[in-house]
């Protein structure tokens, strides 16, 4: 007996000894840090001026080429340190991920609703990540090749005529509609417009003025995020009464379990389903429409483009059976081009994290509560890992990039579980545009927008006419 108590006595000793040298050695290690090279810019408002004055991408590679692949700064009232290397990004997003959590502007939170997991850390990010990701692997998605198909060639001829359209507008009208597909299979027509005209009240708010008076875009939006909530509540109630078990995304939230058999609540539901449009919306429009301007500039390879979707048009026998699953799993050319249209268009230049405690990387100090971001354009445009960065070369990735140095969808706990989708929506959408349609491109301004995802000038306007079949 004496025994164990000895043994428990010196255990506890050596715990504390142990805690004491590796607390002083860490404390030291990080008084020994510095912070990274870098300026703060003025008091408060650092260099958000800076930031928003000029093309980001300029800001942040002006600062990379001056201080290296680690820097700080100070924007919009915090501290920063900025990432701009493969082995940066791995370390905050993969390897030591747990030492970041997620970050959002407050209004975010707020419109999309705090239980969406892109806010969360942990179990119950974890939980709901698992339940996200199964409706939206390709097991899932294989089964909506027909439905996209059909969105995708009503969207295309209603472009048709004289008219111009603005691409970018009418991109986000499929990527809305296939993002309901996903969440709720095939919906009645009046809750599918009912939730658009109200998420998309709902978006103007997000990056609005925080105020209570009646009639503006804030105040119009919280009415609207209410409204989507009760929209929610109706079709739910809908499906517990029908009884069906679906596959789809509301089908995984309204069957979930946790281990004491709790089930999620209508918010718990809500604010995910709202998560999942806000993610998938403007990102997917944003390339489809990068890739209809990259295409329109570059002849030749529309070209090659077309040949080889013809081919599989023709065996088809000219659209009049389906694309298949396994034909959207085999269009080379056209997938090139899509992962080119991710780098070059790069439309999440960055991320936010913030260290939830004092990090050290590679000497220097991350201090507690500092905002952390992986830079993910200035990576996908570095010449040492893509030679040449402002062409578009989809040939380019005839070889794999090395790790982590094309990282359009993110890496780690949390990347997109949507890629899967969003790649097929735009190997569909492509399919179908370039087999069946010409387009051009309405004046020539070139340049680039930000709302607040790079896209054309303008969104792109365009005019669209069908081909000739003969
Ligand atoms: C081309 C289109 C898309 C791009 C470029 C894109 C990009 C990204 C990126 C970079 C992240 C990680 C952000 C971070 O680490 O902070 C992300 C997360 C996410 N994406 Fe996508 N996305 C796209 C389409 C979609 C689609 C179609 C869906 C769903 C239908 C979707 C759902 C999500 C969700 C739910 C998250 C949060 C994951 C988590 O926090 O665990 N995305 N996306």
């Amino acid at each position: 007996m004496e025994n164990v108590v000895l043994i428990c006595v010196l255990m506890t000793l050596l715990h504390l000894l142990w805690q004491v040298f590796f607390r002083k050695n860490k404390r030291d290690s990080h008084e020994r840090a510095k912070l990274p090279p870098g300026s703060m810019g003025w008091p408060y408002i650092g260099e958000t001026l800076q930031l928003y004055s000029q093309d980001p991408n300029v800001f942040f590679a002006t600062k990379q080429r001056r201080y290296g692949d680690i820097f700080k700064t100070h924007i919009l009232g915090c501290p920063c340190v900025m990432l701009a290397s493969p082995e940066a990004a791995r370390f905050v997003l993969v390897t030591q991920s747990h030492l970041f959590k997620p970050t959002y502007p407050k209004s975010k939170e707020k419109f999309i609703g705090p239980s969406a997991l892109f806010f969360h850390q942990g179990d119950y990010h974890f939980r709901m990540r698992k339940l996200v990701q199964g409706p939206l692997s390709p097991d899932a998605i294989r089964n909506l090749v027909t439905d996209i198909e059909v969105l995708a060639v009503s969207a295309l001829e209603s472009w048709v005529g004289n008219k111009v359209i603005n691409t970018f507008q009418e991109m986000k009208k499929i990527s809305f509609e296939v993002g309901i597909l996903a969440i709720f299979g095939r919906l009645e027509s009046h809750y599918r417009k009912e939730l658009k005209k109200n998420y998309s009240i709902l978006e103007k708010g997000y990056n609005s003025f925080p105020t209570k008076i009646p009639g503006t875009p804030y105040k119009k939006a919280l009415s609207a995020r209410k409204r989507l909530s009760e929209i929610l509540s109706t079709i739910i109630r809908e499906r517990k009464e029908k009884r069906s078990i679906e596959k789809d995304l509301l089908g995984c939230l309204l069957n979930a379990k946790d281990d004491k058999g709790e089930v999620l609540t209508e918010g718990q539901i809500a604010d995910n389903i709202i998560g999942v449009l806000f993610a998938a919306q403007d990102t997917t429009a944003s390339v489809m429409t990068w890739i209809l301007k990259y295409l329109h500039d570059d002849p030749k390879l529309l070209e090659a483009v077309k040949a080889e979707q013809k081919a599989i048009y023709m065996s088809n026998e000219e659209a009049h059976h389906p694309l298949t699953w396994t034909q959207t799993r085999n269009m080379p050319i056209t997938y090139k081009v899509v992962l080119e249209s991710l780098r070059m268009a790069s439309i999440i230049s960055f991320t936010f994290r913030e260290a939830v405690t004092d990090v050290e990387y590679k000497g220097y100090l991350i201090p507690k509560g500092w905002k952390v971001m992986p830079l993910f354009r200035n990576i996908h445009h570095n010449p040492d890992f893509f030679s040449n960065p402002q062409k578009f070369d989809p040939s380019r990735f005839e070889t794999a990039p090395k790790p982590y140095t094309f990282m359009p969808f993110g890496s780690g706990v949390h990347s997109c579980p949507g890629y899967d989708l969003a790649k097929l929506e735009m190997l569909i959408m492509t399919h179908h545009l370039v087999t069946k349609f010409s387009w051009e491109v309405v004046g020539s301004q070139s340049g680039i927008q930000y709302g607040p995802f790079p896209i054309p000038l303008q969104g792109l306007p365009a005019r669209f006419w069908r081909e000739s079949t003969s």
